[in-house]
Formats: C-alpha cells, structure tokens, sequence
C-alpha cells in the first residue's frame, strides 16, 4: 500500500466533518462548471466519500467512480447505493481496466496533486473520452502550492501531509493538448470571491476534439 493510499484510508473517517475550504469551494465549482453540459457516461477519477458523485449521479445515466482508498470508498459506498452508480477501487498510475467502454465526461477533483506523472494519466482520461466529450480538472491552484499548501489532517500524533507534487498551469495544458484536449475554461475560485488573495483552485474543462 502506498503512502497516499494510506493517508486517505485515516482521512476517511473525519474527511466529510473537516473544516476544509479546498474540498467545499471544488464542489462549487464542479456544480457551476458542469451544470450547462449534457453527459450520458461519466467517469469520477478519486471519487473519494462522493462529495461529486451524489451530484454527477443526477445529471449522467451512469456513472463509474474511482478511487484508490478502501476507506473513502467505503464512504461514498455508504451514501450512494443507485444502481447506475458503480465504485470501482484503482490506482490511476496503473493500467484503466473501468475504462473499457468510453465516456462523455471524466472529471478529476483534488487529485492530480497525488499523481507524479501528469501526461501518461491525461493520456489515459482522453483515451477514455469520446470524440466531443468533456474532460474536468479542478485541483488546489499552483500559486496556493507555491506557498507551502498542502492536502493535510490532523491526527492524534500529529498533522499528517499527503504526498503531493506540484502541476504548473503550462503543465495541465501541454499534457493536454499533446493529447488532442482544447481548452474550453480556465477558471480560478478565491475564498470568498475576494480576488486580491491568492486563487485557492484552478479549474479547467477541456474537450477532447
Ligand atoms: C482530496 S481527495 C478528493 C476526493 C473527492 N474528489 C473530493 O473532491 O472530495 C483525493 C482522492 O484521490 C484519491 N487518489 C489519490 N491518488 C490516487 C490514485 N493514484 N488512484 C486513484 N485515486 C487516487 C484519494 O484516495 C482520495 O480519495
């Protein structure tokens, strides 16, 4: 089991009554960012307790959730039981044996932070795209990482940090043209609205030409 697998498995427990503005401002922009579009298959990489996916089941005829942690799984399970809904317990670094069939929108929310390599993953959310369909990506905004932030909890021994990586801007959008994604919005979420501070999310729709 690696160290994010881990993390998440304690986090899991406390992660839906944390005070938490990074997780509470992504579910506001995934909800105003894909409320205009239309998607029949949806593919929720790191569903984690399914904060998204009670949201994504209303609008999609199915959806695939998946997530690397057990526990945050276990979660998502417990609020979730609509048949059109299917957990799926993957790690994204390895092979996408839940992709077989393709899809019209897959959605990344605070995950890429945990994934070193960011290029072979898009490769892989576009090749589970159809033609036109919507890629998501909504994670804690570079600036903010820049500053020391980092995904982390308390424990009883202590605040426990997540394994992170940084992503620049110019990363996202060359892993994502170099696999025939176009940019539709990049939009930047501040605490409050208050666009002196520095922007807590970068979230950016792609569609996959
Ligand atoms: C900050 S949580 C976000 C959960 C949810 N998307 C949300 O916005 O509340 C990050 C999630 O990504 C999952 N994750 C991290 N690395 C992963 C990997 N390699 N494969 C699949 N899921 C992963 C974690 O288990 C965790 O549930």
């Amino acid at each position: 089991m690696n160290s994010v697998q881990q993390a998440y498995n304690s986090w899991a427990q406390q992660y839906d009554s944390n005070e938490n503005k990074t997780r509470d401002l992504e579910a506001r922009s995934l909800r105003e960012t894909l409320a205009p579009l239309s998607f029949e298959r949806c593919l929720e990489i790191g569903c984690g307790t399914g904060k998204n996916t009670v949201w994504l089941m209303e609008k999609a005829a199915s959806v695939t959730a998946v997530d690397l942690s057990e526990e945050m799984l276990g979660k998502a399970r417990a609020k979730i039981t609509a048949a059109h809904v299917q957990f799926v317990q993957a790690d994204i670094t390895q092979p996408w044996s839940f992709a077989a069939t393709q899809f019209d929108l897959v959605g990344f929310s605070l995950v890429l932070e945990h994934i070193e390599q960011l290029s072979p993953v898009l490769k892989k959310a576009a090749d589970a795209l159809k033609p036109g369909g919507y890629l998501y990506i909504s994670e804690l905004h570079p600036f903010k990482q820049y500053n020391g932030s980092k995904a982390r909890f308390e424990t009883e021994t202590g605040t426990q940090v997540v394994t992170c990586f940084n992503h620049h801007i110019s990363d996202f959008m060359d892993a994502a043209k170099a696999n025939g994604l176009q940019l539709l919005s990049l939009t930047e979420y501040f605490d409050e609205d208050d666009r002196t501070t520095i922007p807590r999310l970068l979230t950016l729709l792609f569609q996959k030409k």
